[in-house]
């Protein structure tokens, strides 16, 4: 590791404030998507799952208190709530956050949403009391700094309680993602402190959309996401890495056999481009 990854960077505030823009702006783009497809998942939420990976992190949740972080406009929390949890969502978006209580009361599903920064969650959402805290699919990247991120999931386990993460692999990130042409190459560094500022126009969800917004993004090494986690004292259970996507993140992927997931094609990079991971806090 060079440099400490804890340091307080600049731009933390400038960019946490963008990207709080950013997610309000994309939020109502990615409601009407064919992406997310919400009226479909309205029509019938059973034919419309969590993948294989995290229904095997996330286990049996039924009946358990679940605190379910960076939750979008609420799908998967909704999901968490058909699967029988008593779930609570937060996101720092307000149009995120207004989005998923409207969902959920369209669809007549109990689920508290709560609007708030992960780094800093408000006193509302209990400490010590979730069985299970649950995170997936592009929610590290968006956060300067993760220990603040651990002390969350940490203060609000309950003794015993499990953590549960599916994320982009660290690896992933260095790679050329707009490359039209195999093989993956090299783009980007990975031992990084300065975020990725980029101006966008449209979003992964809904690329013809013309939202504009500024992304600050920032690198966070595997060293790094399972340090805050040890030091913060939870038990790491399970670690595993996959050669999948969720989305098409580079665009020569391939549709994988497992539903909903793309690969590399032969011959493109042999690499990890997910991880899960399990914790447990000790009691
Ligand atoms: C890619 S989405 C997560 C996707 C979600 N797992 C899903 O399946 O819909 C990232 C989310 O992180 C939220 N976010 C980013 N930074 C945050 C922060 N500091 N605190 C709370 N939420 C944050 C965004 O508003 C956005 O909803």
């Amino acid at each position: 590791m060079t440099g400490d990854p804890h340091q307080p960077p600049r731009l933390h505030a400038e960019g946490i404030s963008s990207n709080r823009d950013l997610w309000d702006a994309w939020t109502t783009a990615h409601v009407g998507s064919d992406f997310y497809d919400v009226d479909g998942f309205v029509a019938d939420p059973a034919a419309r799952p969590f993948d294989s990976i995290v229904r095997n992190v996330i286990g049996d949740v039924a009946g358990k208190r679940v605190l379910h972080l960076q939750c979008h406009f609420g799908l998967d929390t909704i999901r968490l709530a058909l699967a029988g949890a008593q779930v609570t969502g937060v996101d720092f978006s307000a149009e995120g956050i207004d989005a998923a209580r409207a969902l959920a009361g369209r669809m007549g599903v109990a689920a508290r949403f709560v609007h708030g920064d992960v780094l800093a969650l408000p006193e509302e959402i209990e400490r010590n009391s979730f069985d299970l805290v649950f995170t997936s699919y592009g929610v590290l990247g968006w956060l300067p700094d993760l220990r603040p991120w651990a002390e969350s999931v940490a203060t609000r386990l309950a003794p015993g309680g499990r953590f549960a993460i599916v994320e982009l692999h660290p690896f992933a990130w260095v790679f050329d993602e707009v490359s039209e042409e195999p093989p993956l190459a090299l783009r980007y560094p990975y031992f990084t402190r300065e975020p990725f500022v980029a101006t966008q126009q449209g979003t992964y969800a809904a690329p013809d959309s013309d939202v504009t917004g500024t992304a600050y993004e920032w690198m966070h090494t595997f060293e790094e996401i399972l340090g805050v986690l040890l030091e913060r004292g939870l038990a790491i259970e399970s670690l595993r890495e996959y050669p999948l996507l969720a989305w098409q993140g580079f665009p020569f992927m391939v549709p994988a056999d497992a539903p909903g997931m793309w690969r590399l094609p032969e011959g493109a990079g042999d690499v990890p481009l997910l991880f899960s991971l399990t914790a447990r806090m000790p009691g």
